[in-house]
């Protein structure tokens, strides 16, 4: 019988990661607030002035073998993953500025440190968008690419990323765009000569992050999406991302409360702790929170946000726990506090007998802080699955579920929201690429 903390790893000697040789170029759709704060905060760290806190594959450790081991790496050493040296940015924004004058809009970053990386954020120009204000109420620019249909528009991002392609050995895209109107998937989303045919005929559930993305994956390009559109979550795009080796994930960067309430709802549950109510409230007043303050584009951040308790709590399964409860998410444009978000959770939870009980949170965060080092990780770890043969063929990378307020999944199967079941799954998925045992925390063959 094995009663061993480690198990057997059936990849051993199978996996093969070639290694990450040269500059690995990043295209980001949407170079606001999240994006600059990324490549300013990179660009500090490459310069000394900084640590990438946050940040998993700069920070973060895995454990290999048994506790008695010692044997406890840097992410960073243990998978072959681009240097921060090698990294290269381009991108496309509806906005004409560069990056100093667009990090210097969404005021996250303090003026001195944007001052010591000037010339760095000056280089970088985004490229004109693929964009359509129907999909997007509250923004209007003029960095805007035209063309006949919305095939054409694709075929535009196709030669962008062409003529980047000469510059860079390999190249990753990660969706930091607005978030766009909620739209269902539609016929024209279940193939790929569907989705040709519809880009044609201009089909109006053909959103610009769909364009940015078909783009990528006919290109052979793994791509991330940060917001919660669909984007890459529709049968055309994993079809897509399989047949081209390039991976896929998101969506919706986990980054405030949502991380918070899959830290405390896996806690209730574990505890057999009873919830009747959680009220979630934010005032938020970036560019983001403008964009949100739109009831279309709000809707699809509100299915993102709630649909994280039901999985964690399994109502279906705990009826006289979690049967019945009230879930609030509520976001407001309050424009004095910039992108240093308010999030306020009011948990209404009962115990033994029903006794009710309340706890209060109240998280005052910084929106792009904690988004930056996401970004971060998901394009250096898409890159790893990109060079890895057991994951590039997946499509979807379920095991990156622990970056994703919404992560996605195949068909037919729920997503994992609980953030601690999502770093095991993380860090056992590098383990197993690596060939190193996984790890079941068993452990009864310390007591033999
Ligand atoms: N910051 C967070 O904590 C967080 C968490 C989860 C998700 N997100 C999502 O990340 C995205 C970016 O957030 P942000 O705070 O940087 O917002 P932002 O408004 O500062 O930046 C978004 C940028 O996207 C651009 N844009 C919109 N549509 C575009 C298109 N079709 N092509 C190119 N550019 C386009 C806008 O002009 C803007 O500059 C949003 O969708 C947000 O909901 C952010």
């Amino acid at each position: 019988m094995a009663t061993n903390e480690t198990g057997n790893n059936p990849s051993a000697g199978v996996n093969t990661i070639t290694p990450a040789k040269g500059k690995l170029g990043i295209m980001i759709p949407g170079m606001g607030a999240v994006a600059t704060t990324f490549m300013a905060g990179v660009e500090a760290v490459r310069k000394g002035l900084a640590k990438p806190i946050g940040s998993v594959t700069q920070m973060g450790t895995v454990r290999l073998g048994k506790r008695t081991d010692n044997r406890t790496p840097l992410v960073k050493d243990f998978v072959s993953l681009a240097g921060l040296d090698d990294l290269v940015f381009t991108g496309w924004d509806i906005f004409p500025g560069n990056m100093y004058e667009a990090a210097s809009t969404a005021k996250v970053l303090d003026k001195d440190l944007l001052q010591s990386i000037r010339p760095f954020l000056e280089s970088i120009r985004p490229m004109p968008a693929v964009f359509d204000q129907y999909y997007v109420k509250r923004l209007q620019g003029t960095n805007v690419k035209q063309g006949k249909n919305k095939r054409e528009l694709a075929e535009q991002v196709r030669a962008d990323i062409r003529e980047f392609k000469k510059k860079t050995e390999r190249q990753v895209m990660i969706w930091c765009g607005s978030t766009e109107i909620f739209i269902e998937p539609t016929v024209v989303h279940q193939s790929i000569a569907a989705f040709e045919k519809g880009m044609e005929a201009n089909d109006v559930a053909i959103a610009p992050s769909q364009i940015y993305a078909y783009a990528a994956l006919m290109e052979g390009i793994p791509f991330a999406n940060g917001a919660p559109n669909l984007t890459v979550d529709l049968p055309v795009m994993q079809e897509l991302s399989r047949k081209n080796n390039a991976p896929i994930c998101g969506k919706d960067f986990k980054t405030g409360q949502t991380l918070i309430k899959t830290v405390l709802a896996p806690a209730f549950k574990a505890r057999m702790l009873g919830v009747s109510g959680w009220y979630s409230t934010n005032i938020l007043g970036n560019r983001d929170g403008e964009v949100l303050d739109d009831p279309e584009s709000f809707k699809t951040k509100e299915e993102s946000k709630l649909g994280v308790l039901d999985f964690i709590l399994q109502p279906e399964l705990y009826p006289d726990l979690y049967g019945d409860i009230y879930h609030k998410v509520r976001i407001n444009y309050y424009p004095p506090r910039g992108d240093n978000k308010e999030g306020w959770d009011n948990i209404d939870i009962f115990g033994w007998l029903g006794y009710p009980m309340q706890i209060k949170v109240d998280f005052l965060c910084r929106d792009s802080i904690l988004a930056a080092p996401i970004a971060l990780d998901l394009v250096l770890f898409l890159d790893l699955a990109a060079r890895s043969s057991e994951l590039r063929g997946l499509g979807i990378q379920e095991w990156l579920s622990f970056f994703f307020k919404s992560p996605m999944t195949r068909e037919g199967l729920y997503p994992e929201h609980d953030l601690f079941i999502q770093s095991m799954k993380l860090k056992n998925t590098l383990r197993y690429i690596q060939g190193e045992d996984l790890i079941t925390h068993l452990g009864l063959e310390y007591y033999d």
